[in-house]
């Protein structure tokens, strides 16, 4: 079976593909590079001994997909392509409205045209909004987004929803994902931001290593264990698999649409994250206690429990995995 993925050179979608490729799937990539590097590529191949057929294209360029779909026989696609910062988000919602939808859009109606109709979204559990209890299951249903790039996922899955409400053909997965981290045990591929990072994970490692001096934990004074805000962090390569799961299971059941949260089910603190990080990797991280940060809640984490009925998939590995493939990772390309 031949999957397009799109953005496919990036944290997760470079993790999903050597997954795909280790269960013999064929694999066709599109990504611009915008957040990513051309050397994922060779790395995959590394890691897999496996090669995969790559487009440098925008998914915003409809003429570019169309080609894509001549020259290859999709079975089926998987779309991480996308804007994910939250903050820039706020500053530039047009910027991410414009690049979210339009190319989600136009992959929709290429898939359409050329009667394609196996779809993979990269949900968030940022869709869910902030709920009375921390604890999200999918029939809780979409809550008040709190940013663009938020809205921007929750209209996609709106957008599905009534795509396939109109034409019952379709076999539609939504993964919402938690707080994924971590990165292949390999050390060959995981996740590089540009610039100062903006999440938990990137900020530990960019102090671990000495790029930045300290990290801000953003408030103790949450209604939480230790004060600190508590999330639901997953392993990359876990998160890959729970892919592989959705594809399956589309593939068997058929038509519909599946919505899934893609999570460990346990929530983990900043304070839990940064002291399991210096036990595993035997290295200090220098902290100090700052205001909150606008816009974050005290605590969410995944009821996972949907997946695992209907997909047969739970995370395997640990918060101390995580902490140290992480480092592993950012060792390796410092
Ligand atoms: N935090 C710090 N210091 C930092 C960065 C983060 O204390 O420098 C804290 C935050 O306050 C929060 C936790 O670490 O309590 C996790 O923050 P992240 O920025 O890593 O992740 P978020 O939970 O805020 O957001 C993530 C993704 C979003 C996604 C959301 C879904 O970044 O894309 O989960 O709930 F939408």
């Amino acid at each position: 079976m031949k999957i397009l993925v799109t953005g496919g050179l990036g944290f997760i979608g470079s993790h999903t593909i050597v997954e795909l490729l280790e269960n013999d799937f064929e694999v066709v990539v599109v990504d611009n590079l915008y957040n990513s590097k051309i050397e994922v590529l060779d790395k995959i191949k590394e890691i897999t001994g496996k090669e995969v057929k790559f487009y440098k294209e925008d998914v915003c360029d409809k003429s570019a997909l169309e080609k894509i779909f001549k020259e290859n026989k999709i079975d089926g696609v998987i779309h991480f392509a996308g804007y994910k910062a939250v903050g820039e988000s706020c500053k530039k919602p047009l910027m991410y409205y414009h690049n979210n939808l339009m190319s989600t859009i136009n992959l929709l109606e290429v898939m359409k045209d050329n009667n394609v109709k196996r779809f993979i979204f990269s949900s968030s559990a940022t869709i869910y909004g902030e709920r009375e209890t921390p604890k999200y299951v999918e029939e809780m249903g979409r809550g008040k987004t709190t940013n663009p790039y938020g809205t921007t996922k929750a209209m996609i899955e709106q957008i599905l929803e009534d795509l396939y409400s109109s034409d019952n053909e379709w076999a539609i997965s939504i993964l919402r994902y938690f707080n994924p981290i971590g990165a292949h045990s390999s050390g060959l591929i995981g996740e590089s931001p540009n610039g100062i990072p903006n999440n938990l994970m990137p900020y530990i490692l960019k102090v671990a290593s000495g790029g930045l001096d300290v990290l801000n934990v953003f408030g103790n004074d949450y209604p939480t264990p230790d004060g600190t805000g508590v999330r639901d962090y997953i392993h990359v390569v876990d998160l890959a698999k729970g892919h592989i799961s959705a594809l399956n299971k589309i593939t068997k059941s058929g038509p519909g649409i599946y919505t899934y949260n893609l999570g460990s089910g346990k929530g983990v603190s900043v304070l839990e994250l940064v002291k399991t990080f210096e036990k595993v990797n035997n290295i200090k991280v220098n902290y100090r206690i700052t205001d909150r940060r606008p816009g974050d809640i005290a605590e969410n984490y995944a009821d996972p429990s949907k997946a695992l009925k209907e997909l047969g998939w739970k995370t395997e590995k640990t918060v101390e995995d995580m902490c140290r493939d992480s480092w592993n990772f950012m060792k390796n390309n410092m």
